[in-house]
């Protein structure tokens, strides 16, 4: 059985260090402060999908450091609200807004996406998750939460990236696993709650390339930065990380546990 592994609290505490700068850099191309699979490319893609206006609200749930709600922010000119149950992370999301011209239009509070949320009904223009789903174990609860604080006709979007689709062993789910809670369901079962929570899906996408990419970039980028890499997270940590890394990498290239992108709308009223 793997042991626990921390990603996001030493991630997020050390997010600024110029190694994870220089990592993410190699990971991801450009950096937009995300630690998830998402590129910024197909994070502006997602984006085009929401239909996002100057005047609109957006909310990012699991917004971790906050850098892919700034670069909405900024791409949009938009209101932004980021929540994330990590306060390390939500720490480094403030810290960043407030040395900046933004700090009116973004938002980031610690918030535990599978509690009730603490917006009004139908307060948002848009709902964002990325890479995080499968960290809220009732998701049917978590999709009501996002229908209520949605406006209707407006629309979400979400990646899972550990569907099941293909036979996995207990020892591979357990690595895949190894950094928090995870739930894995097949691809039924999203499509199911999608609509018992009353949305409509609008296109679901196969979206396991980028997993499989920055999983293996990230995964050799780290190894080139070992040394460095071993001050701050210590020696057995480091291992446990690349294991889950290359784990990631085999599963979604093999396609046996697949990252998908769903597009959901509440119908308008
Ligand atoms: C893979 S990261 C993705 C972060 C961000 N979406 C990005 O693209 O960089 C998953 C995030 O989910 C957050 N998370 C895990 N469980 C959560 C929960 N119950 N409520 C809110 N956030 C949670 C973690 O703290 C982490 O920031």
């Amino acid at each position: 059985m793997a042991k626990r592994i921390d990603l996001f609290d030493s991630t997020y505490s050390h997010f600024t260090k110029q190694i994870l700068e220089t990592i993410r850099k190699e990971t991801f191309g450009q950096d937009i402060g995300q630690n998830s699979w998402t590129t910024v490319e197909e994070y502006d893609r997602f984006l085009s999908w929401l239909d996002l206006r100057p005047e609109h609200h957006a909310l990012e749930v699991a917004s971790g450091s906050g850098g892919p709600a700034r670069y909405l922010a900024n791409s949009v000119s938009c209101r932004v609200t980021g929540i994330d149950a990590n306060e390390a992370g939500v720490a480094t999301a403030n810290l960043s807004v407030a040395s900046s011209n933004e700090a009116d239009r973004i938002t980031f509070e610690v918030a535990d996406a599978n509690s009730p949320l603490p917006f009004d009904n139908n307060f948002f223009d848009a709902i964002l998750c990325i890479d995080s789903m499968n960290h809220f174990p009732d998701r049917l609860k978590v999709f009501q939460e996002w229908h209520r604080v949605l406006r209707p006709g407006r629309r979400a979007v979400f990646t899972d990236p550990v569907l099941i689709t293909g036979p996995v062993t207990n020892d591979e789910l357990a690595v895949r696993s190894s950094i928090g809670l995870f739930l894995f369901v097949p691809l039924e079962v999203n499509e199911q709650l999608i609509e018992a929570s009353g949305f409509r899906l609008l296109k679901h996408e196969d979206v396991s390339a980028n997993a499989a990419l920055v999983s293996e970039r990230w995964h050799e980028s780290r190894q080139r930065h070992r040394d460095a890499l071993i001050k701050i997270e210590g020696e057995e940590r480091f291992k446990g990380l690349q294991q889950f890394f290359a784990a990631v990498h085999r599963l979604t290239s093999e396609r046996r546990l697949s990252r998908i992108v769903y597009l959901v709308e509440k119908p308008a009223r």
